[in-house]
């Protein structure tokens, strides 16, 4: 179990979208508080706000998935979370004065949450195929917010892009 446990551990810590460097899970953090302060319209932003809350738990809920293995954290640079978070950057700035910056932060942001949706079930389906039920509730529990903030943004976009509609 011990072996099972440790194999978990480092899957976990590879496949830990929120931890891409130290301290863990900043750079995402600070990244959605980045966006969300160039967000043009409320309902982005707040969107956004919200979201950043829900991440700062899941980073702590995973700490609780690495202590239900036995195992200590560890953090891992995530090469796929450092490119989504470079493209999302290069859009604020390409976008900055642009009323297409919001559509632009939206995707920037969605690509993030299917990244963090895809890594979630995966991890959730390891969790389930070793038996590691706390791991695995904790797990899904982060894969449904991460869920119902990639629908909250397919929301807000439709919003921005009526409202974009109007103002033309
Ligand atoms: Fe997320």
């Amino acid at each position: 179990m011990a072996k099972q446990n440790r194999n978990t551990g480092r899957m976990a810590s590879h496949g830990n979208m929120e931890s891409d460097s130290e301290p863990e899970g900043m750079d995402n953090a600070l990244h959605k508080l980045f966006l969300a302060k160039a967000a043009q319209s409320n309902e982005l932003r707040e969107a956004l706000e919200s979201h950043l809350e829900e991440t700062e738990e899941h980073i702590s809920r995973l700490e609780e998935v690495f202590e239900s293995l036995d195992e200590s954290v560890k953090n891992k640079t995530c090469k796929a979370m450092q490119g989504l978070i470079a493209e999302g950057d290069e859009i604020v700035k390409e976008q900055k004065d642009s009323s297409a910056l919001d559509a632009g932060i939206i995707a920037a942001c969605q690509k993030v949450e299917h990244y963090e949706i895809a890594t979630y079930g995966t991890l959730c389906a390891w969790a389930e195929q070793m038996g590691h039920g706390e791991a695995l509730e904790l797990l899904r529990q982060t894969e449904e917010e991460e869920v119902t903030a990639d629908e909250k943004l397919t929301e807000v976009a439709e919003t921005v892009a009526n409202q974009r509609a109007q103002s033309e």
